[in-house]
C-alpha cells in the first residue's frame, strides 16, 4: 500500500485501521471495543483487550523460536564492559526481577520509580514492572534531588529502584546520596529502596528500607505475566511543561504495544532479528519506546549504550558500535551528530569501520538543522531521516515512512504525518491555514494509539493543556507549516519549553527558581540558539534595589541554584543582570523579542511595548 492510501485509510476509518494493526500483537484476549470514550470524555483504545507488554517483548519470542537470539546488547565504554542477553536470558532476568518486586509487595497498578543509569538493570526493571502490571516511572539520572522528589510525591511509588552510581565519561556520580536527599525532602517516601551496587561506588544502606539488588534477585521466585486491560497504564513519564510542576504523561499498555509494533516496520523498516540502536537514555521517551519496548516487541536486537557520542573515547564511538554489532538503523538526537561533526568533520574516524550494515540514520528530539543534515547525508551516504515526536505521543507524529514508501527527504522537514495523526496547522482562532502559512501544529481527534490519555492524577490539567485550546484538536505546543507538497516543517515550541542537547526543559521552571533568590526582583529565561546543543537557557535578571551588590556573586548563585534544583542537564550558565525587562503595556515580558535579539534574528518591536528603551539597554549589554 502506498503512504497516501495507508494515511487516508487511517483518517477515514481509524477504528478499522487500528483494529487491523492490533492483529499484529499477541493479545491474551482480543479487543472488541476498539475506540471508546471514558467518563471524562477522553477517547481510549482497546479498552476491553487483555495483554501483557512484558509477554509481548519477551515470552512471546521465547515461545516462538527466538529464545537464543540476542535481545539486548549492553555496551559500556565508561566501564569497559560488554554483555549480551538472549531473549531467554532476558526473560528469565525480568521474571526474577518481577519476583523480587512481588516479594516487596508490588502488585498490579502500584507505581515503581526507577532512577538508574544506562545499565541493563534499568531495562530489566521496566519490563519487570510491566510483567506485574505495575506502573513504572523512570526518572532521568541527570535530574537533581528536588526533581526526583517532585516525582516521588506525584507518583507515590511503593518501591524505588536505583544503582550506586552513574558514570559521566570518567566522572562517577553517586546516586544514593541523591536518592536519600530526594526521600528526605519529599512528602512521600517509598517503603522499599532496592540498590544495585556497582564496583565504581559503594552505596550506604538504610537498614529496613534499603535492600541489595543482587541478594534480592538471588532469592526471588520468577513471576509470571499478569494480564492487564488495554487501557491499564504501563508507565508514567514526567516531562517539562510551562510551569515548575512536571506533567506525568501516562501511557496505556494496549495502544502503546500496537503503535510500537506498527512503527518498527512502517517507520524504521526493521524486520525481526535485525539490530536496532537508539542512542538515547532510558530516562527519556526515546529510550522507553526505542531502546526498550519497540525493538523487543518487534523481535529485534536492541543496543543499550552507556557512553557519549564523543569522549568515550572519541567521536568514532558510534561507528564502532554500529560495525561491531551490525546495527541496521541508528536513531539519536541531532546534538549528538553536531558533537561528532565538531570532532570528526571529515568522517575520518568513521571510515575506519565497516558500516555496510547501516541502512538508515534517524534523528529526533530537536530540529535537525540543515547544515547538520547535509553533513550527515554527505559523510555517511545513507538516508538521514528526521522525524518529529514528543513524550506525549510516545512515537513519531511526522516521519518519512521508510518501511511503507520512502519519500525524497527535504532538508529542514520531518516529512509527512504518520498514519493516524491528522495533523493540521491552525491560527489563533482555530482556523485551518493554507500551505506555507505558519501556525500552531495540532492533531485532529482522535489521536492514534499510544498517545497520552491524561496527566497522572490530573485529568483536568490534561484537558486544559492539550484539548481545550481548539475544540476537537490536540495542541502539540510546536509551531510550523506544511509546504505545497505536504511536507511538514517544525519551527519550534510556541510555549516556555526549550530543548537543550535533546533534553526537554522548562524556562518557566527556571524562572521560578531564579525568582526565589532573595535579591531578584524579576526575571525572564529564554532559550538562545546554540551551535552544539541546539538551545541553551539564558536568564535576564532584574535585581532588587539594594546598594553594594556583588553582581558576579549573585550570577554564580543563580547558576548553582538552577543546577541544584533541576540538575546539571539544565545547563543554565548565563544570567545577564539588566535594569529592567522589556514588557508590553499590560505587563507581559517580551520573551520572543528578547530571543530574536539574542539570536541576531530580525524582529519588530511590538507597538504594545511599554518602553522601547528597555530593549535598547539590553542590546547594548549583549
Ligand atoms: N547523569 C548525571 N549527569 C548527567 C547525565 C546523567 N545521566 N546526563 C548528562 N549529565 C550532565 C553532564 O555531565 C553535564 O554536566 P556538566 O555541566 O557538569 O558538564 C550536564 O549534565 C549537561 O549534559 P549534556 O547536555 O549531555 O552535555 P555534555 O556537554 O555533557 O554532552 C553531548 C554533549 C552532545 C555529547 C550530549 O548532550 C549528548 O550525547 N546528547 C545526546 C542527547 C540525547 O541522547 N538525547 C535524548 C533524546 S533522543
Ligand atoms: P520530548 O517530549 O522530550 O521528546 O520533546 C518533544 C519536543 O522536541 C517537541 O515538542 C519538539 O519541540 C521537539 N522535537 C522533537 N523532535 C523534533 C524534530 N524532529 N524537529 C523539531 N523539533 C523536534
Amino acid at each position: 500500500m502506498s503512504y497516501q492510501e495507508e494515511f487516508q485509510a487511517s483518517i477515514d476509518n481509524p477504528e478499522k485501521f487500528w483494529a487491523d494493526k492490533a492483529q499484529d500483537i499477541d493479545w491474551f484476549k482480543q479487543p472488541q471495543n476498539i475506540l471508546s470514550t471514558d467518563e471524562h470524555g477522553i477517547q481510549r483504545w482497546f479498552a476491553d483487550g487483555e495483554l501483557n507488554t512484558s509477554h509481548l517483548a519477551l515470552d512471546y519470542h521465547v515461545d516462538n523460536g527466538r529464545g537464543d537470539q540476542l535481545a539486548l546488547i549492553y555496551d559500556s565504554p565508561v566501564t569497559d564492559q560488554k554483555k549480551t542477553f538472549t531473549y531467554l536470558e532476558l526473560r528469565d532476568e525480568v521474571a526474577r526481577c518481577a519476583g523480587m518486586l512481588k516479594h516487596h509487595g508490588v502488585t498490579k497498578g502500584d507505581r515503581v520509580v526507577i532512577y538508574m543509569p544506562m545499565i541493563p538493570e534499568a531495562a530489566i526493571s521496566m519490563l519487570a514492572c510491566a510483567r506485574l502490571g505495575a506502573i513504572h516511572s523512570v526518572v532521568f539520572g541527570g535530574f537533581a534531588p528536588p526533581e526526583l522528589a517532585v516525582r516521588l510525591e506525584d507518583a507515590t511509588p511503593k518501591v524505588l529502584l536505583t544503582a550506586s552510581c552513574g558514570i559521566e565519561v570518567a566522572r562517577v556520580i553517586e546516586y544514593k546520596p541523591l536518592v536519600d536527599e530526594a526521600m528526605r525532602i519529599s512528602s512521600h517516601s517509598p517503603e522499599t529502596c532496592i540498590v544495585l551496587q556497582r564496583p565504581q561506588a559503594d552505596a550506604s544502606m538504610l537498614a529496613g528500607r534499603d535492600h541489595d539488588w543482587r541478594e534480592g534477585m538471588e532469592n526471588a521466585e520468577p513471576a509470571d505475566c499478569v494480564p492487564v486491560k488495554g487501557t491499564d497504564l504501563l508507565y508514567i513519564l514526567y516531562t517539562s511543561g510551562t510551569t515548575g510542576k512536571p506533567k506525568g504523561v501516562v501511557r496505556e499498555n494496549g495502544g502503546h504495544a500496537v503503535a510500537m509494533k506498527y512503527s518498527m516496520n512502517a517507520i524504521y523498516d526493521m524486520k525481526p532479528g535485525e539490530v536496532y540502536w537508539a542512542a538515547s537514555d532510558v530516562g527519556w521517551v526515546v529510550g522507553h519506546s526505542y531502546i526498550v519496548y519497540a525493538p523487543l516487541i518487534h523481535g529485534c536486537t536492541t543496543v543499550l549504550y552507556e557512553g557519549k557520542p564523543i569522549m568515550t573515547p572519541d567521536a568514532g564511538a558510534f561507528w564502532r558500535v554500529i560495525s561491531e554489532y551490525g546495527v541496521k538503523a541508528l536513531f539519536t538526537a541531532p546534538t549528538a551528530f553536531r558533537a561528532i561533526k565538531k570532532e570528526d568533520a571529515s568522517g575520518e574516524l568513521a571510515s575506519q569501520y565497516d558500516l555496510s550494515c547501516l541502512k538508515t540514520i534517524f534523528a529526533a528530539g530537536e530540529r535537525l538543522d540543515p547544515p547538520t543534515y547535509d553533513w550527515l547525508r554527505d559523510t555517511y551516504k545513507v538516508p538521514v531521516l528526521d522525524h518529529w515526536w514528543q513524550t506525549e505521543t510516545g512515537w513519531a507524529i511526522a516521519a518519512n515512512m521508510h518501511g511503507l514508501e520512502p519519500m525524497p527527504p527535504k532538508s529542514g522537514s520531518s516529512t509527512v504525518p504518520v498514519p493516524g495523526f491528522n495533523v493540521q496547522i491552525l491560527d489563533d482562532q482555530g482556523n485551518q491555514l493554507k500551505a506555507n502559512e505558519q501556525g500552531y501544529i495540532s492533531v485532529k481527534l482522535p489521536l492514534p494509539p499510544s498517545c497520552l490519555t491524561s496527566i497522572w492524577g490530573d485529568v483536568e490539567r490534561f484537558k486544559e493543556a492539550y484539548l481545550e485550546t481548539y475544540s476537537g484538536y490536540f495542541v502539540t505546543g510546536d509551531g510550523g507549516y506544511f509546504d505545497e507538497d505536504g511536507y511538514l516543517f517544525i519551527m519550534g515550541r510556541v510555549d516556555d519549553v526549550i530543548n537543550v542537547a535533546g533534553h526537554r526543559l522548562s524556562t518557566g521552571e527556571m524562572e521560578e527558581i531564579v525568582g526565589r533568590h532573595p535579591m531578584v526582583a524579576e526575571c525572564a529565561v529564554i532559550g538562545r540558539r546554540d551551535e552544539l546543543k541546539g538551545q541553551m537557557p539564558m536568564g535576564f535578571v532584574v535585581l532588587k534595589n539594594v546598594a553594594d551588590v556583588d553582581v558576579s556573586l549573585i550570577t554564580k548563585e543563580l547558576v548553582s541554584m538552577v543546577r541544584e534544583e533541576i540538575g546539571a542537564v539544565a545547563a543554565f550558565k548565563e544570567a545577564l543582570i539588566v535594569a529592567r525587562l522589556p514588557k508590553t503595556r499590560s505587563g507581559k515580558i517580551l520573551r520572543k523579542t528578547l530571543r530574536c535579539m539574542v539570536d541576531g534574528d530580525e524582529y519588530t518591536v511590538p507597538s504594545t511595548i511599554e518602553d522601547p528603551a528597555a530593549l535598547d539597554e539590553i542590546k547594548a549589554l549583549l
